[in-house]
Order: C-alpha cells, then structure tokens, then sequence
C-alpha cells in the first residue's frame, strides 16, 4: 500500500468507520472503530466496548488485536481510528504500546495530521528488545 492517500487508505478508513458503528459506548458516547492491514493482506477491526466499571472499558484497538491474533497473528502494517462521527483520532497512549507490540517496524497510522509512522507517534518505544539480556 502506497503512503499516499491510496484506495486502502480509503478502504480501511471505511472499516475504521463501520466498527464504529458496533461500539458499546453508553457511558462515553464516545465510538471508536479501529481497523488495520495485516502483512498478508487481511484486514483486521475493533470497536471500543465499555463497562459499568469504568476502568475495565475496553478500546478499540484491544479488539483488533484480540482479532488479529485470533484469525492467524501476523504484524500490522497500516493502521486507522475514527470516532463516531467518522472523523480521526489519536490512538490512546496505552494503545499506542499495543501497536507497537503488534505492529511491524514500519507501521504506519493514518492520523488527523496525515501519515506518521509508529516512531513517530510513540518514540523511543520500550519493546520487547528491552527484555533481552
Ligand atoms: N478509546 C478507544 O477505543 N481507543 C483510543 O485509542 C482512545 C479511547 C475509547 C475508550 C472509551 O470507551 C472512549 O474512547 C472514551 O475515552
């Protein structure tokens, strides 16, 4: 996928946008629908799921990767989230770790200011080569 705003970039924003639409968000109101491109090709997507104990809210991106890992791991590649109103937003902080985790080196993130890469929304990220001794 290209870095401009190609058809998938498109393509994945609608996903992004359709999760959304599956949100249980009563407490916020606040949708979030995820999706990203996996390194074969899928597409993974999540919405945010909340819970009467407020801290136990689920984001989007737990989701997605819950579904990435669940249809057969591989690494995200391209990454987007849209609010309720379609337009984007930031992933969380802690989500931000989660792609890091789950992402490939070169993630990129479709983000209110245009393009980034994953260093460049997380920089310095502690990762799993921090636990190597
Ligand atoms: N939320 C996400 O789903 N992902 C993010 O990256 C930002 C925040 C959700 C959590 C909560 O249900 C709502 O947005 C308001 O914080």
């Amino acid at each position: 996928m290209s870095t401009d705003l190609s058809g998938d970039w498109v393509r994945l924003r609608a996903a992004a946008e359709e999760a959304s639409e599956r949100a249980y968000a009563p407490y916020s109101r606040f949708r979030v629908g995820a999706a990203a491109l996996v390194d074969d090709g899928r597409v993974v997507t999540g919405c945010n799921v909340e819970n009467a104990a407020y801290g136990v809210t689920l984001c989007a991106e737990c989701g997605l990767v819950s579904q990435l890992h669940i249809t057969g791991g591989g690494r995200l590649t391209h990454f987007v989230c849209v609010n309720g109103d379609r337009e984007l937003i930031m992933p969380c902080g802690r989500c931000r770790q989660l792609l890091v985790e789950n992402g490939r080196p070169d993630l990129q993130l479709l983000t209110p200011l245009g393009i980034r890469t994953i260093d460049e929304v997380l920089p310095q990220a502690f990762g799993p080569t921090d636990l190597e001794r």
